[in-house]
C-alpha cells in the first residue's frame, strides 16, 4: 500500500466521458440483474430509501444485527458479481496502485431517495480511501467533517463525476440531501447510481 497518492477530499468533475459512463452503466446494469437491488433495513429497523447491491468479494450489508460486509447477496444467497474493470483501473490510478478494491457498493436513488449524514467506517483498514463514481441524475451531496456537528458544505455530484475520501477526509461525514430529477438522460427512466469502491478486508 502506498499512502502518497492522495489525501483529503478530491472531486474530479467529468472524470468519465459520456462514452465511459454509458459503458459503465451497461456493466452495472448487468450486475444488478444478477444481484438485485435491496432496500436494506438499518439496525434501527427502518428500510433505506436507497436500493443497494454490491459487486466484488464483499458487499456492504445492514439489517437488525448491524452493519457489516458479507460475501453473499442477502436475498439470493449468491456470491457478488465481479467489479467492472473500468472501476478497478480507476482505483489503481486514483486510490491505490498496489492493493485492489474488494467491495463496490452500488446505490440506486430514485427521485425521492436520500441518504443521511454518516461515516464510512465498517472497513478493516481506514488508510485505504473510498472512491465514488456518480452516474445519472445529479445529487445534492453534503460533506462535513470528522465530528457529527462539524460545519458542512453542499455540492452537486453529476454524472461522470468521481470523488475520493482519502487521508483526513476518509472519516468525514457525508450524505445525499436529494436528487435532481431529470438532470441527466443517461439512465432510462431516470435516477442516480453511485458506485463506491472500498477495501473492506485487510490487505494481505
Ligand atoms: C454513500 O455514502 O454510500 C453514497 C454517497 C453518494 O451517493 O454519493
Ligand atoms: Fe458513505
Amino acid at each position: 500500500m502506498r499512502l502518497s497518492t492522495t489525501t483529503g477530499f478530491r472531486l474530479l468533475p467529468g472524470r468519465l466521458s459520456p462514452l465511459e459512463q454509458a459503458t459503465l452503466l451497461d456493466e452495472v446494469t448487468a450486475r444488478m440483474a444478477e444481484a438485485p437491488l435491496v432496500h436494506q433495513v438499518t439496525p434501527g429497523g427502518k428500510a433505506m430509501s436507497v436500493g443497494m447491491t454490491s459487486c466484488g468479494d464483499l458487499g456492504w450489508t445492514t439489517d437488525e444485527k448491524g452493519y457489516r460486509y458479507e460475501p453473499r447477496h442477502p436475498t439470493t444467497g449468491r456470491f457478488w458479481p465481479s467489479i467492472p474493470t473500468i472501476l478497478t483501473e480507476l482505483w489503481r490510478e486514483l486510490a491505490d496502485p498496489d492493493v485492489p478494491p474488494d467491495a463496490c457498493l452500488i446505490n440506486f436513488y430514485n427521485a425521492q431517495a436520500k441518504m443521511g449524514l454518516h461515516q464510512d467506517k465498517d472497513e478493516a483498514d481506514l488508510r485505504f480511501p473510498v472512491l465514488s463514481v456518480s452516474l445519472g441524475d445529479t445529487a445534492v451531496f453534503r460533506l462535513g467533517g470528522p465530528r457529527r456537528g462539524d460545519p458542512t458544505a453542499s455540492m452537486r455530484l453529476s454524472s461522470g463525476d468521481v470523488c475520493l475520501l482519502a487521508g483526513e477526509a476518509r472519516l468525514y461525514h457525508h450524505g445525499v440531501d436529494r436528487i435532481l430529477p431529470g438532470s441527466s438522460r443517461l439512465i432510462p427512466g431516470g435516477g442516480r447510481i453511485n458506485l463506491t469502491l472500498r477495501r473492506a478486508a485487510p490487505a494481505q
